[in-house]
């Protein structure tokens, strides 16, 4: 198995997730393959949002993955597997490339890239995973209200070549899978920890609570953000639970 052997470009999809989820449930497609798309009518973020993205300008992609060997309380070491990767390819082009907790990565202070990974599970174990992934490559202009989006061609000042990016991360993603399957677990833990955006420094952040200043200790490997906070307490939070104040 090698990620991106197989690689189904589209024009325009609903969303290449729900194209690769498809595609898993009817016909098994070996592991690896990768599903493309110029264009998503339905592109699908995190928490239920859409992921905008302007017609032939970025990477919309999705991996198919059977990870037999994860159980589902450890899926979070693909998503530390997949991030990695991502921050890996943006590091070929830009300095200061950082994963934002869980699921973005960050160049600077901007949002380059997003992953939507949806897991099906049987029994204990991972029976598959769509590991959607959206880079902003060449788009200039944001409309769709997200709050600070960045992409390569901005931080670069030039265009890039879709397909070679494509390659790229597949090869990219195809090692960091491969620490996965071969058990290298604590490496990607240990990266994942020292790519994240603002571990070990005071900023100011919201919870359920109101407005707090705090200081990203760790990340657990359930998935579970540490957060110091200014009165000398941990606290633990799951996605969505804490907002970071940009
Ligand atoms: C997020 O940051 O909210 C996650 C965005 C994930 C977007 C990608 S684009 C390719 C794949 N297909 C989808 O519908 N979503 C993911």
């Amino acid at each position: 198995m090698t990620i991106g052997s197989t690689v189904i470009h589209h024009d325009r999809v609903s969303s290449t997730n729900s194209v690769a989820s498809a595609m898993m449930r009817e016909e098994k497609p070996e592991e690896g393959t990768v599903i493309t798309a110029s264009y998503q009518e339905s592109g699908r973020g995190q928490a239920g949002n859409r992921w905008e993205s302007e017609p032939g300008k970025n990477l919309l992609m999705s991996v198919i993955l059977y990870p037999e060997m994860v159980k589902p309380e450890e899926q979070f070491v693909i998503l530390q597997a997949v991030s990695l990767a991502v921050r890996d390819l943006v590091s070929i082009y830009s300095s200061d490339v950082a994963v934002k907790w869980p699921n973005d990565i960050y160049a600077g202070k901007d949002k380059i890239a997003g992953i939507l990974i949806e897991h099906s599970i049987i029994g204990h174990r991972l029976a598959g995973s769509v590991a959607g992934i959206g880079l902003n490559v060449n788009q200039r202009v944001f409309t769709g209200g997200a709050p600070n989006p960045v992409s390569l061609a901005m931080l670069t000042g030039i265009s890039h070549d879709l397909a070679r990016i494509t390659r790229e991360l597949t090869a990219l993603l195809d090692s960091r899978y491969r620490m996965v399957t071969g058990g290298e677990w604590s490496g990607l833990a240990e990266e994942y920890h020292r790519a994240l955006f603002r571990r070990g420094g005071w900023h100011s952040y919201t919870d359920s609570r109101g407005l707090f200043r705090g200081m990203i200790e760790s990340v657990r490997n359930d998935g579970m953000l540490m957060m110091r906070r200014d009165d000398g307490t941990v606290s633990e939070y799951a996605f969505k639970e804490v907002d970071y104040i940009l």
